[in-house]
This record gives structure tokens, sequence and C-alpha cells, in this order.
């Protein structure tokens, strides 16, 4: 349910008829009213007329019955103050919808969303944290609002660094299988190698030749590679209570086959351009800081392709096979240049229609607390894995941990920075995980302990009337959520709507109120139990009936 918007519908045709010309009614929340509209102000320069008479005029004119009373205040805004019957009958409604209120968007588009994308061969670190994370609440929001959503884990499985892994294992004394069990030690290893020993090196770039040629037992041992990882990664997900699952893979791998035909289709088209041995698309309007004209290299000058190729390959795949009508990216920020020349090149290749949109979701590090870059005491990157068993050991019940953990990295802007801080993540006030799981398991209760079923509500007491108009802002919250791709304006909603909850229970007697009273306010609980439960649900937070 959409207030804001109803008032806008009801007030513009009255604007309409006073102006002579259509108007925005421009309605807005306002701490006079429920809700404002300043419309009149910005008309009277154009009408020639006070406006505060052009705001009673309108005032008089529209058809607000039952909805909302309206009053001229200060220089001419409308005040709107919604009926508390309105309000009740609407909250009824709501909670007779499985949907709270929130229709299935009108016109479903086929989103594929490429999030997670880690490395294969290195075990997941917390950069790839946050892709997880808010990629996997937008997957969540965007497929509840009806949209036909592909998930993409667009994994590093390919490329001249598997060369000295490859070599690496192939090398391990026979039964051994060592190294594969601790993927990070594994890579360090096969790194100092490659960095120390010239014969390894030489080596594992045979390796690299013999893999892309398809040679039988490279291939074995990098299937085995692959197959060790992608364990590793689902067992990530399944802890972080994740919706990615292994038929969600397509590795970079996946697309090797296309890429020629890639180079050869730009080519053809005159996009491509030779610069020291290299074959580039240099793209309008990318230049470097010295103002030289940006290449986005699609083979490089050992006949190898690489990253951006692959990307515009993958890129054309989902346009023309998976039929996306949007691509998102959810992959941090300083890849935002790589994104923009792809998505670039794409379109003057005519493998990005206009009609598909291609954005590339960023978002800012996790820093310590020094401020910099998140670091184990070692200066070494942090493991995703350790950094869970950290969060179940700090957290009384790993549900709560794991949700700390989430809700702390969605609580914000997703382009910005933040400090990681167990202390706040997980303190049980303020806009924390364990807040929200908290004053959802307090509700719980009380619906527990109370005798009678939730009934009709009827609003009379100021904090009812508070809650009330809180749980008609979900809707709100979702739409300006999933416009921007900003699961923080959901955490936002819900922390807001568990606090005016709060202050309901403080001034509201539920169990021991009159029955219909308490039926009412038991109703109020459970819409509210709901909102948070589907609101958290969407960020990929859980919600326990007890803790
Ligand atoms: N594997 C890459 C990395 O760790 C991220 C891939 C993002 N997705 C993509 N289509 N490029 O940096």
């Amino acid at each position: 349910m959409n207030l804001e918007s109803l008032l806008h519908d009801r007030l513009a045709p009255a604007f309409a008829a006073v102006a002579g010309t259509p108007v925005d009614p421009a309605v807005r929340s306002s701490p006079h009213a429920d809700l404002q509209s300043g419309a009149a102000l910005a008309l009277a320069g154009r009408l020639h007329r006070p406006p505060r008479e052009i705001a009673a005029e309108v005032a008089a004119t529209a058809d607000l019955t039952g909805i909302a009373e309206v009053t001229v205040s200060g220089p001419g805004f409308l005040n709107l103050t919604v009926a508390d019957g309105w309000i009740a009958a609407a909250l009824d409604a709501i909670a007779d919808d499985p949907r709270l209120g929130v229709p299935p968007v009108p016109d479903p588009k086929r989103i594929v969303i490429d999030y997670s994308s880690p490395n294969l061969a290195k075990e997941m670190h917390v950069g790839h944290l946050r892709s997880t994370i808010i990629g996997d609440s937008l997957a969540r929001l965007l497929d509840w609002q009806g949209h036909d959503v592909h998930r993409v884990n667009h994994i590093g499985d390919w490329g001249t660094p598997f060369g000295m892994l490859l070599e690496h294992l192939a090398e391990a004394p026979a039964g051994t299988g060592h190294s594969l069990a601790g993927l990070t030690a594994f890579y360090r290893a096969a790194r100092v190698r490659f960095d120390t020993d010239e014969d390894f090196r030489t080596r594992a770039r045979l390796r690299v030749v013999a893999l892309q040629n398809g040679d039988g037992p490279t291939r074995e041992l990098w299937r085995r590679l692959v197959a060790q990882s992608e364990k590793a990664f689902l067992g990530v997900y399944d802890r972080l209570g994740v919706t990615l699952g292994a038929e969600h893979f397509a590795g970079e791998s996946t697309y090797q086959d296309e890429l020629a035909g890639i180079a050869a289709e730009l080519a053809e088209k005159g996009l491509l351009t030779e610069s020291d041995g290299a074959l580039c698309a240099f793209p309008e309007g990318f230049t470097g800081r010295d103002g030289a004209p940006l290449p986005l290299i699609v083979r490089k000058s050992d006949g190898g392709f690489g990253y951006a190729a692959t990307d515009l390959a993958a890129l054309r795949h989902r346009v023309s096979d998976l039929g996306a009508d949007e691509l998102l990216y959810v992959v941090g920020s300083p890849q935002r240049i790589h994104f923009r020349m792809v998505f670039a090149v794409a379109r003057a290749a005519g493998w990005l229609p206009a009609t598909v949109s291609a954005e590339h979701i960023g978002f800012g590090s996790i820093l310590g607390a020094d401020g910099k870059m998140l670091k184990t005491r070692a200066g070494d990157t942090v493991r995703l894995s350790g950094l869970l068993d950290e969060a179940d050991s700090r957290a009384t019940d790993p549900a709560l941990g794991i949700a700390a953990i989430k809700y702390a990295d969605l609580s914000g802007d997703r382009r910005g920075d933040y400090v990681f801080d167990w202390d706040r993540m997980l303190a049980s006030t303020g806009n924390t995980g364990p807040y929200l799981q908290f004053a959802y398991a307090r509700i719980c209760s009380i619906s527990r302990r109370a005798e009678g079923a939730p009934g009709p509500i009827r609003i009379t007491e100021p904090a009812e009337r508070a809650l009330a108009l809180a749980l008609m802002g979900f809707e709100p919250a979702l739409t300006a959520a999933a416009g921007p791709r900003e699961p923080h304006r959901i955490a936002t909603y819900l922390y807001d709507l568990a606090s005016t909850f709060s202050r309901f229970y403080e001034q509201c007697r539920v169990i021991d109120a009159e029955p219909e009273t308490r039926s009412s306010r038991l109703a109020l609980c459970e819409l509210t139990a709901r909102t948070l439960h589907t609101g958290m649900f969407l960020l990929g937070v859980e919600a326990l009936d007890q803790i």
C-alpha cells in the first residue's frame, strides 16, 4: 500500500482543475502532518495567485472522502491527515493478503544477476563477502517482486594462474592429493614456486597451453580443482544462508569456445585496434589520467583471451541465449570502469540492444579498525570461513552471528566502506541484526502468550496509529530499495518499524487488554511480525521465533 501515491492520485485531478494543466501534487511525508503537498507554492508564480488561495481551492475540489482530512497551513501547504478508520481498514486488507499488500510488479523482467563470483583455487575472502550478501539480497527482492531472476556465479576458473596451480598439483607426490584441502595454502605454495623457480615457471606456462588445447590429463586435474573449489564455495553459501547453488555456477571457462568469435566479430565491425601486439577496443569517452584513450584488452599480446573478452562473451550469452531484459553485476567499485567499458563495447557491437539495461552495482570495502582494508594481524587477507567461525564462537547462537555480519553489511549504503567491528555488529541495541532478531522473537512470544485471536484493527491510541502508519510503509520501502538496488533501505525501514513497535508496546497493553482491544492489538503484533519476517527474509537475515 502506498499512501503517498494514493493521495497523489486523489490530489492530481484537483490541482489540474485549478491550474488548467497537469501538476505533480508533490506529496511528501512531513513533521507537521501525515503527509504534505507543497505544490500550491510552486504554482503561485505561474498562476499569479496567492498560494494559500490555490491551496484552499484544491482542498475544496479534491475528493478525499473517507481517506484524509486536508487543511491549508503556513504559506500555502496542504496538510493531509489520514483518517483512522481508513488506516484500520487498509491494514485489515494487508493482513488478509499473503503478500502484505505488495502486488507483484505489473511488468516482470528477466533479470540476470551476476554475484559472488569468487576465484577458484583461492579460498573465498572477505572481498567476496559483500558481493555474495548484497547480490543475494537483491536477487531475493527482485524475485519476490515477481521478476524472473537468473542467478549467475561467474567464478574465475580459467586463465593463466591455472598453469601454476595445475602444474603444482600435477607435481604433488602421488597419492597425497595433498594440498587441495587447504586451498589457500595450496595457492600460496604454487605462487612461491612460480615466483622463485624459473623451470617451474616454464612448465606452468606449458600447462596453460595444455589446458587450452584440451590435453586429457591436464583437463582432469583442472576438473578436480574446480570440483574441490566449488564444494568449498557451496559450504560457505550454506553457512551464510545464501540462495546460490551448484546450478548457478557458470565460470569463465564456460565461454572459452566463444572468445575467438568475439574477437573476430569485433574486428569485422571495425572495433578492434592493435596496440603493442594486443587487440584492443577503445570505446569512446574513456581516457586515462594522461588523457590517452583507455584500451579494453580483448586479446592479449600472447594470443590469450582474458577477463574482458570473457565478460563480453558472457554478456552476449546472457542477452541472446538467456533473453535478459536487465543485466546486473554486483562487483566491487574498483571494477566500475571495466564494466562501463564492457557495456560500451557491447553496445557498439550490437550485443547489448537499447532495450536491455546493464548495471554495475558497485560497493565499497570492508575496513579494519585501523581504517585500512581488513587484514589479519599477520597482514594476510581474511579468510571468509575463518570469519564465519569467529561469528559462531562470538555469538550466543550461530544464527545470530551470521545474521549480524550480513545485517551490518546490508544496513549501510552499499557504496560506502565500513569498519568491521564485532562489538557493534553483535550489539542488541541500535540498527543491528541481533536487535531485529530480538524484536521479532519478542513479538512472537507476545502472540504465543496472549489469549484470543487477532481481530479487526481499531485505532484509538497515538502509538497504535504510529505503528499502523509504519506498517503501511512496507511496500514503499521495497519499491525504494529495488529501484536504485539499495538493500539498506529495507534495513532502515525494518529498524524503524521495530522501534515503532517497541514504543507501541511500551504504551499499549496487549495481553491484558479488553478482548476487543486485545484482538485489534494482536492483529497489529501479528502484522508487525510478518512484516519483519518478510523484510528480514528479503535481506537474507534469519528470523527466529524464539532465541
Ligand atoms: N572473479 C572476479 C573477481 O574476483 C569477479 C567477477 C565478477 N563478474 C564478472 N562478470 N566480471 O574480481
